[in-house]
């Protein structure tokens, strides 16, 4: 990639570079507030789920499973039956071979991590907190919090680069020969940042490949059913194609309602082998007595109140799809998509990834900052913040109001042209 800008003769990069900076000053003057940070559902959407009685939809006395038993009380350590049920169809697994707990996915990664490290997994030779280097492979641009996960535990992070098909898998079949190499992560439909969707030949890949017998890939399916197009291009269930080829064992699933239900109040489920699902609930037995399996009996009621899970997404995607519209359209009609920035425009997903010309990404986080819009660290996307181009951004357009984040994108889009044009002035202006 390079920079457009540096084509200009002096005078005209002179002109158009003290004409950028006069609007970034007057950006500056307006005192605004606003953030692209984070993927957050918007307030409208929490709304929708709430109008459709989220929070009133247990009666006083609707308390009790399909089985009978009686939600407010301990046990079922694995979930309500009928939501692992639902789950495995989703995932295209039994419902033995899933646990339904409570909020967030992260902490079951996290708490997964952990167990493998004190106890050791299935197939292995003893906890990993043993050996002298454990390893994780990190496709990046990636998710910042997988990465400040396995960083705090005191993994090893090994970035791998992300091409439209997902992760280099000539350099991952290379990689996990070493037998340190314990642990990849993976967003496998609509990664986060790039919304990445893993071609049917990358699943193949990391389905048969030889590894350590305790390398495990955390397929993080967060984004499986946030679709912002009618007719998705979905990644093959990893389960079933990891069983069909030999390595049962290979893939923890995690999913979670965090962007379905309320992100503060979801439920989150993992999925895996019957071995993987067979040590883990032993794990668990020690940490929690049962999951709130009241809010899971919530969920069973929410989706049947919003007439099951593809209608609820599509009310969700109603709302988001204008703001994916319009933050693709300004970056498209202002900069070009292939020059200065270049994105993959996401067919669902809670980001867009762009990646600007080498040594702009930094300067473009800052000026953005100057002006009262504030944007993920750049080099979050990168293992240990990292980015050895200085060019990935993250943009979270779902949490601010359509106006909100047309302010926003016309501030990013003048941070960029002002700092291209300074990078392009270096060394050709005085
Ligand atoms: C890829 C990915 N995984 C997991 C999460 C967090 O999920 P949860 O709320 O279930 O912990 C996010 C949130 O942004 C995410 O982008």
């Amino acid at each position: 990639m390079y920079n457009p800008y540096a084509e200009l003769n002096p005078a005209e990069l002179e002109r158009r570079l003290g004409a950028a900076e006069a609007r970034m000053n007057e950006w500056q003057k307006r005192g605004l507030s606003l953030d692209l940070t984070r993927g957050k559902p918007s307030t409208e959407q929490l709304d929708m789920v709430s109008e459709l009685g989220f929070d009133q939809l247990l009666s006083t006395t609707d308390h009790y499973a399909a089985d009978g038993s009686d939600c407010r009380n301990y046990g079922g350590l694995a979930g309500l039956a009928e939501l692992r049920k639902l789950f495995g169809e989703w995932l295209k697994v039994p419902a033995a071979q899933v646990i339904v707990m409570n909020n967030s996915s992260l902490k079951l990664m996290y708490d997964f991590i952990v167990e493998a490290l004190l106890t050791g997994l299935p197939g292995g030779e003893g906890p990993w907190s043993r050996l002298d280097r454990v390893a994780v492979l990190c496709p990046a641009p990636g998710y910042d919090r997988h990465f400040a996960l396995a960083d705090s535990l005191g993994l090893e992070l090994i970035p791998v680069p992300m091409d439209e098909n997902g992760p280099d898998m000539d350099l991952v079949e290379e990689l996990v020969k070493d037998p340190a190499v314990k642990l990849m992560f993976a967003v496998p439909q609509y990664s986060n940042p790039d919304g990445i969707v893993y071609s049917d030949e990358v699943c193949r890949r990391l389905a048969t490949m030889e590894t350590a017998p305790d390398f495990r890939v955390i397929w993080d399916n967060a984004y499986r059913f946030h679709h912002l197009v009618e007719e998705p291009r979905l990644c093959p269930d990893i389960l079933p194609l990891a069983a069909a080829s030999g390595h049962p064992d290979r893939f923890f699933e995690f999913i979670s309602t965090s962007k379905i239900s309320y992100a503060g109040s979801g439920i989150a489920a993992v999925a895996s082998s019957p071995r993987n699902v067979e040590w883990l609930l032993g794990r668990l037995f020690y940490q929690i007595i049962g999951p709130d399996k009241m809010n899971q009996l919530r969920h069973l009621r929410l989706l049947d109140a919003a007439g099951g899970l593809e209608a609820l997404m599509e009310r969700h995607a109603e709302l988001l799809r204008p703001k994916f519209r319009l933050a693709n359209e300004m970056l498209r009609e202002r900069h070009g998509n292939g020059g200065i920035v270049r994105w993959l425009e996401p067919e669902g997903g809670y980001f867009i990834g762009l990646h600007l010309a080498p040594g702009l990404a930094r300067a473009v986080v800052a000026e953005s900052a100057r002006c009262g819009v504030k944007l993920t660290a750049a080099g979050a996307a990168w293992p240990h913040g990292q980015d050895p181009e200085d060019s990935c951004l993250r943009l979270a357009p779902t949490y601010p109001s359509l106006s909100e984040l047309k302010t926003a994108m016309e501030v990013l889009c003048d941070a960029i042209e002002v700092c291209a044009l300074r990078q392009a002035a270096v060394g050709v202006l005085k």
